[in-house]
């Protein structure tokens, strides 16, 4: 049945019933049913990462005491209140956001989005004074481009606010304030609030880049899947910008590298409570292992890398734990007791020509081999060609993603008289 809604003599609508109803009702009833956000309420919260980190994502999270109920490939749900979320935003050293579910719902269109969304009362959680941006992943036949399923979350949010408050945020692409994640895929609509704002590898330390950084995220990542605890020494030539031994001294110091942030998305929520944040920040500091762990060594050929990894290492508080050198490879220096040596080099596909590093991957082999025995080497590379130039057996292949290349950590069981075997 069609029902013709007559307004002014210039304006006609036309409305299936049961499309109106679907509007109406959960306008209706959610009205009644959203709950108030309360610090000590349980939310679903989703913690998301980057493609090959999630066991190391996982074991986290574990560790700081939830149990994911439900994992998909980039990132894990549970439940837990507002302040533990905080608390992981601190923590994690391999997560990328920390997103708050606000709500789930059936959507058929662009309409029934922006409707359904400005059911939910957002001038509780955002003041008019905050900016406001809006990240959507959409998977739905109704809509081509994500950025007008943004838009409509946008308006709605700023409209419900102005009927509210008689003032609207403002609103952007800049995701360091009050960012609203939605995902729609198919009918179903979620949206959550992202309590991190900017993504978590953003950790605030690395100012100088140097050339093809690894993300900190990653690099935590890969420091984890080696297995590096703090208690044995961490070599890591080739150490460009210096991600992956700040990381490792983060790690071996239990230092919570959220501490290095001053923004994080929940800061610019109404309900943000400032007395449990420095509270959980004094806690985290508390935690630090005030003990000296063993050696940190990170050399690099190019003494633009070693300066940008020094003062990368500064603003992260850990210079003092690194020893720094410049030079090849092969003269860098290794530490009494055996430990784990982890190697970046480039691969090829940002940097370098392949050939040429042909030669470097033979040499890393024979540096492993001639004088590292003892202990632990890796390779993390992104070019399968390249890592049998190595010409060492690998006992352990492990995946990462580098942006959208597929990488490999690849271990090294260093004993004396390694057997050749180039099967990388
Ligand atoms: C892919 S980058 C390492 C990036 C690093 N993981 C980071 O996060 O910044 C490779 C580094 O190897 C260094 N390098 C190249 N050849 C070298 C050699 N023979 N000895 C020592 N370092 C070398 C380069 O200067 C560069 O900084």
């Amino acid at each position: 049945m069609i029902v013709r809604v007559q307004c002014l003599p210039y304006c006609e609508f036309k409305f299936k019933v049961s499309r109106l109803l679907a509007i109406l009702f959960p306008l209706m009833t959610t009205a009644i049913m959203f709950p108030r956000m309360k610090r000590n309420q349980k939310r679903t919260i989703r913690v998301t990462c980057e493609s090959g980190l999630l066991p190391y994502l996982t074991d986290e999270v574990e560790a700081l005491g939830h149990t994911p109920d439900s994992t998909r490939p980039t990132g894990l749900e549970f439940v837990c209140t507002p302040d533990e979320a905080m608390r992981l935003n601190l923590h994690l050293h391999t997560a990328q956001n920390v997103l708050m579910l606000l709500e789930n719902f059936s959507c058929d269109d662009p309409e029934e989005l922006y409707a359904k969304t400005k059911v939910i009362p957002w001038e509780e959680m955002i003041s008019p004074e905050e900016y406001l941006s809006v990240v959507s992943s959409v998977n739905t036949p109704t809509i081509r481009d994500w950025r007008f399923a943004s838009l409509k979350v946008k308006d709605a949010i700023v409209d419900r606010v102005m009927d509210a408050k008689g003032k609207r945020p403002n609103a952007g692409p800049q995701r360091e304030h009050f960012v609203v994640h939605l995902y729609w895929h198919k009918k179903n609509a979620s949206l959550f609030f992202n309590m991190s704002g900017r993504k978590l590898a953003d950790r605030g330390y690395r100012k100088i880049p140097h050339k093809a950084p690894m993300r900190e995220t990653l690099a935590a990542g890969v420091v984890m899947a080696t297995g590096y605890d703090g208690t044995q020494p961490f070599v890591n030539p080739m150490c460009g910008s210096g991600t992956l031994a700040i990381e490792a001294a983060l790690i071996a110091t239990g230092r919570a590298p959220g501490l290095l942030r001053t923004n994080f998305g929940f800061l610019h929520q109404n309900f943000f409570d400032t007395s449990a944040w420095e509270q959980i920040r004094r806690d985290a500091n508390a935690q630090k292992n005030k003990a000296t762990p063993p050696p940190i060594v990170a050399t690099d050929i190019d003494d633009n890398a070693i300066w940008a990894a020094k003062k990368n290492a500064q603003t992260a508080g850990v210079e003092h734990l690194i020893q720094f050198g410049v030079c090849d490879f092969v003269d860098t220096p290794l530490p009494d007791a055996p430990g784990i040596i982890v190697i970046n080099p480039e691969y090829g596909e940002r940097l370098g020509e392949v050939q040429k590093l042909a030669e470097t991957y033979g040499r890393i082999g024979d540096f492993f081999k001639q004088k590292c025995p003892g202990c632990t080497g890796y390779i993390f590379t992104g070019n399968r060609e390249l890592a049998k130039k190595v010409g060492l057996r690998a006992s352990r292949r492990m995946e990462f993603f580098n942006a959208k290349i597929e990488c490999r950590l690849l271990k090294y069981e260093l004993y004396k008289g390694s057997r050749e075997k180039t099967d990388n």
